[in-house]
């Protein structure tokens, strides 16, 4: 018998690569979605790259009696990975009581339905926000969590503070995993990052500009104490990320847990500056891009990349794939959706 992992928000842009790639590793997966942020079209897209469609329930995990009856009905569940949430961060600083609302109701009621129905394996998507401004760089997981810049980041904060309350309590375990700036798409270039409006991120900025669906690309601030004075961070691949929790989600269910609570970092442990990935892009893509510079964002930090190494040697993973690689599968995912090829 296949393990069965629930994924909430696993129609989402990070969730659907881990279906894949939870399904290519022989689990079998119920997605639990609002379809909030995401379409349920996903779920076909995930059947023509695996051969295998993932059980969908179109469930609001803000709603406790409606995560219950979710669990009611899959009783058979080896863990539960946790994506289901808000994450713009601009649009928490706007409404943010709708993102603690989301982010932190949706958490309780998924923890509670757990502990109800005794299943103990818990991921959690969380984000190297929580390290705000490191005090040096690389930045591993022991270093101090800052006061949070946003409404956005403090839920992740306050999440990974009520599930290590939780596991103090109850047989939980659980491993978060602190992602540094997820970007790219499926190699298939079947699913991938589908922003609702303008993007905030910069690569959809980027492809989006580059198909013409935007004039011109803001390249926030020049004047950062950096190499070529725009700012550094550490992207990686999501389809790397995806390998990442089909590890964390072994080690679990293999209990092969040395605490019932563990963090570690997802990134490639290398930092790119925002003029090294436009370049990156027009390289891989033979597109020119449009791009200018403004003024700097407010809330942004001039540099961040991660000390990988309790991932590599614990979780025995490791990512791939390079810049090229994350620019070229970000740009045939736009591409495809222009031509009408996904939806
Ligand atoms: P996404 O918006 O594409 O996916 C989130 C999914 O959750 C969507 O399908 C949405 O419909 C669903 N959802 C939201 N609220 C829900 C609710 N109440 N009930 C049921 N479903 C709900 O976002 P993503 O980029 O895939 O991010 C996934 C997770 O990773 C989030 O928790 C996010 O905070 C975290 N994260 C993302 C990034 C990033 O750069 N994308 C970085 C760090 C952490
Ligand atoms: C942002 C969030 C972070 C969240 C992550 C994933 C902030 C301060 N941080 O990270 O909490 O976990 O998204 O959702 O919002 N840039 C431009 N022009 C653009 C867009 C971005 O120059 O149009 C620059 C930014 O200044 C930054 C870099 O590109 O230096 C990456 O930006 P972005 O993709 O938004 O990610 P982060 O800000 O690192």
């Amino acid at each position: 018998m296949k393990n069965k992992i629930l994924v909430t928000g696993g129609t989402g842009y990070i969730g659907s690569h881990i279906v894949v790639e939870l399904q290519n590793s022989g689990f079998a997966v119920v997605i639990a979605d609002n379809l909030c942020n995401s379409k349920k079209e996903i779920v076909i897209q995930i059947e023509k790259i695996t051969g295998v469609k993932p059980d969908f329930e179109l469930v609001d995990l803000k709603d406790s009696g409606a995560t219950l009856q979710l669990f009611e009905k899959h009783k058979d569940l080896s863990g539960v990975i946790h994506f289901a949430a808000y994450k713009a961060v601009g649009e928490s600083m706007e409404f943010p009581l709708i993102y603690y609302h989301n982010n932190l109701f949706s958490l309780i009621n998924t923890l509670q339905a757990m502990l109800k129905h005794n299943i103990n394996n818990f991921v959690f998507s969380s984000s190297c926000t929580v390290y705000g401004d490191p005090d040096s760089l690389p930045v591993d997981e022991k270093a101090v969590v800052k006061p949070p810049i946003s409404p956005y980041g403090n839920t992740k904060q306050i999440s990974e503070e009520i599930i290590s309350d939780t596991i103090n309590t109850s047989s939980l375990q659980s491993i978060s995993l602190r992602y540094f700036n997820p970007v790219g798409a499926h190699s298939s270039g079947l699913i991938g990052e589908l922003p609702l409006g303008v993007p905030n991120n910069l690569v959809p900025f980027i492809t989006q500009t580059a198909i013409g669906k935007r004039d011109v690309l803001k390249v926030f601030g020049n004047d950062y104490p950096t190499p070529d004075g725009t700012c550094i961070r550490d992207y990686i691949h999501v389809e790397d990320l995806a390998k990442a929790h089909v590890a964390a989600v072994e080690r679990m269910i293999g209990q092969k847990q040395k605490e019932n609570c563990e963090i570690f970092n997802l990134g490639t442990g290398a930092g790119n500056s925002v003029l090294e990935v436009i370049k990156t892009f027009e390289k891989t893509s033979g597109v020119k891009l449009r791009y200018q510079f403004a003024d700097r964002r407010p809330g942004d930090i001039p540099e961040v990349w991660a000390d990988t190494s309790l991932a590599n040697n614990v979780l025995g993973w490791k990512a791939r794939k390079n810049l090229d690689d994350m620019m070229r599968s970000a740009w045939i995912w736009e591409q495809n959706l222009a031509k009408g090829k996904i939806f």
